[in-house]
């Protein structure tokens, strides 16, 4: 089986060729374009913007796979149907629908969410993670934990209710005058610093649920700027410091209580474009070490059109017949749902 997947929902443009061989996932062919020069010198993602580059980016995509396949090679298209920036969805759904509509393949319609923590599993075998298994999806949109069953059956235990790991980093960048995105220049500027300077609040450490909030931290930051007639180099590294490790406690502790729960938990998932953060790597190895623990490889961590085609390759396995379109009046009734949520039908608004 050969799977064509296209990734658009928000500033990354990605295709990808996914096939099977002997239930590893295989990895043929993978081009991923970010928006990052085009959106920093707006301090974060232009909706506008990112749909208009999605469209050349494509374009030359899909003329490269043009050039590397034969279009009847595929099986299966595969796209991202949200949950992510309508105008920018709708350019890969619309793509995908045209390629599935030409080619008379189904198409397989993926939420961004359970893709990214199917990131895991590329160029893996689908055995790679044993289950039952903690999910924690830490990206710039979404902050969500999960409890997995089993592949490809999710329970969502908690979600942030205000801003997103990724997006509490972003903007905390901004106060402190640090360029867009701001997570991977936060993380580097804290390293080197020794102690916490500051201690700043663990929004909902205590609150006995799964939830996160983290616009109260980035709050008590812009207080504690406000402290400063100058911020120097050192002041910035230091609250990047202790702003990471508020949000590792956080985090961490709501593992620790998902595991409190559900003590027969054998695997810990982490996906997103936080997951990256190395310091995030270290802490949750030394506190889960007990745990299998699964980090998508580097490249996987961000938005990819990879992970979307792991995703489907779930849907087809699993037959899941709500995400898998096929004929002209299936395909003509999809519109991507900015807001799907994992678990509920994509039709649901
Ligand atoms: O998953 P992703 O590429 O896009 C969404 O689906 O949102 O995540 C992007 C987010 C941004 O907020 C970015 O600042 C954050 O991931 N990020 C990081 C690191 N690398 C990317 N945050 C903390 N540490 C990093 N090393
Ligand atoms: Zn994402």
């Amino acid at each position: 089986m050969r799977i064509l997947a296209i990734e658009s929902s928000c500033d990354e443009t990605s295709v990808a060729v996914l096939s099977d061989k002997r239930q590893v996932l295989n990895l043929e062919f993978s081009l991923v374009n970010s928006q990052i020069k085009e959106h920093s010198k707006y301090g974060g993602v232009v909706p506008e913007v990112a749909a208009r580059l999605h469209v050349p980016n494509l374009v030359k995509m899909l003329a490269e796979v043009n050039e590397k396949y034969a279009w009847k090679d595929f099986d299966y298209i595969a796209v991202t149907a949200g949950p992510g920036l309508i105008t920018s969805l709708m350019i890969g759904a619309e793509s995908a629908k045209i390629i599935a509509h030409l080619l008379n393949r189904p198409l397989v319609i993926v939420n961004h969410l359970t893709a990214h923590l199917n990131s895991v599993l590329i160029n893996k075998p689908l055995s790679a993670v044993k289950f039952p298994a903690l999910g924690l999806i830490v990206s710039g949109g979404h902050t969500e934990l999960l409890y997995l069953s089993r592949l490809h059956e999710y329970k969502v235990l908690g979600k942030t209710r205000d801003d997103a790991v990724g997006e509490a980093y972003d903007k905390v960048a901004k106060l402190l005058g640090l360029a867009y995105p701001g997570g991977p220049i936060v993380s580097k500027r804290a390293i080197g610093v020794d102690k916490d300077y500051y201690d700043f609040p663990r929004p909902m450490y205590d609150s006995p649920n799964f939830d996160f909030s983290f616009s109260g931290l980035k709050t008590a930051i812009l207080y504690k700027t406000q402290e400063y007639t100058k911020l120097t180099p050192k002041v910035v590294d230091r609250i990047c410091y202790a702003f990471q490790e508020a949000v590792l406690d956080v985090l961490q502790h709501k593992i620790k209580r998902a595991l409190k729960k559900y003590p027969e938990v054998k695997s810990l998932i982490v996906a997103g474009g936080v997951s990256a953060n190395q310091r995030l790597r270290e802490v949750f190895q030394e506190k889960f070490g007990d745990l299998e623990l699964h980090f998508p490889e580097l490249q996987f961590c961000g938005d990819n059109a990879a992970m979307i085609a792991a995703d489907a390759y779930l849907q087809i396995k699993f037959q899941n017949k709500a995400q898998i379109l096929s004929g002209a009046s299936d395909l003509s009734r999809l519109r991507p749902n900015p807001n799907w949520e994992i678990n509920k039908s994509i039709w649901r608004r």
